[in-house]
């Protein structure tokens, strides 16, 4: 961590990231129905990693690694693979899953965003999926700077969560058609999402665009669906190390 993240963790008014906010993602019965539910595959996982210039011989973390879809397929590509989240029951199912694979370059850390304990400049490549809401945009902020500063220079960060693109003028009826969709598609009970919209910390996509710039981020890509979905790829700047 640089000196600065470093005073800032030393702080009485550090938040606690180990504690669940809104799905409670230590419940057994959440993972053991997550990925049906979210129908993550590995080969849309391995499409991902080719996409943002995954290759053999990198050093990737996944944060908020879920079930470890990601992580494992990063292995098998023959990265080095850290998967961290704060869930044990969710790493546990990720080295299930790392075992049923064979993929043997997977590291499980129990950490979060604001926890994590990386090797400055240390990884090629980041990526999290559907796991930052849970933290709000003032400690986004400030794991959007660890990361970076867990990155090497030139390394990228994909970044996939529920983000509202909408026009404010349009959020009832973009959220009460996600809400239908998930129940429609994904077979999520109506109160767990409800739950996301009330007490997780989605933001506004202009909001997430500004963190990302403002923890140090230069934006490669920037891909919006249903008003409610943003994937960014971004990168630390720097040469990219040979
Ligand atoms: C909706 S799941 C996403 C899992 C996986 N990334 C995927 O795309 O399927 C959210 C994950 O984030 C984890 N999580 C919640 N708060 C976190 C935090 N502060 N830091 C890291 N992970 C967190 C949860 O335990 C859960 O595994």
């Amino acid at each position: 961590m640089t000196p600065a993240l470093a005073s800032l963790e030393s702080s009485d008014w550090y938040y606690d990231d180990l504690k669940h906010v809104g799905v409670d993602f230590s419940d057994p019965v959440q993972v053991a129905t997550y990925d049906a539910r979210q129908k993550s595959t590995d080969a849309a996982a391995a499409s991902l990693l080719a996409e943002i210039g995954v290759e053999a011989g990198q050093t990737v973390a996944d944060f908020g690694c879920g079930t470890g879809v990601l992580a494992c397929q990063a292995s098998l590509k023959q990265c080095a693979v850290h998967a961290i989240d704060i869930s044990a029951a969710m790493l546990e199912a990720t080295r299930r899953r790392a075992a049923h694979l064979g993929a043997t370059s997977v590291t499980t850390q129990q950490a979060g965003f604001l926890s994590f304990a990386l090797e400055p400049a240390s990884l090629d490549v980041a990526t999290t999926q559907y796991a930052l809401h849970h933290l709000n945009d003032f400690w986004k902020l400030v794991a959007l700077q660890r990361i970076h500063a867990a990155l090497k220079p030139g390394g990228k960060l994909l970044l996939r969560d529920v983000v509202y693109s909408c026009h404010p003028s349009e959020i009832k009826q973009t959220v009460d058609a996600w809400l239908r969709w998930m129940q429609e598609e994904r077979g999520y009970s109506r109160d767990e999402n409800v739950t996301h919209v009330r007490e997780e910390h989605s933001t506004f996509a202009w909001v997430m665009e500004g963190l990302l710039e403002r923890a140090g981020f230069r934006m490669l890509e920037a891909k919006y669906a249903m008003g409610v979905y943003a994937t960014y790829l971004v990168q630390r700047p720097g040469p990219t190390p040979p």
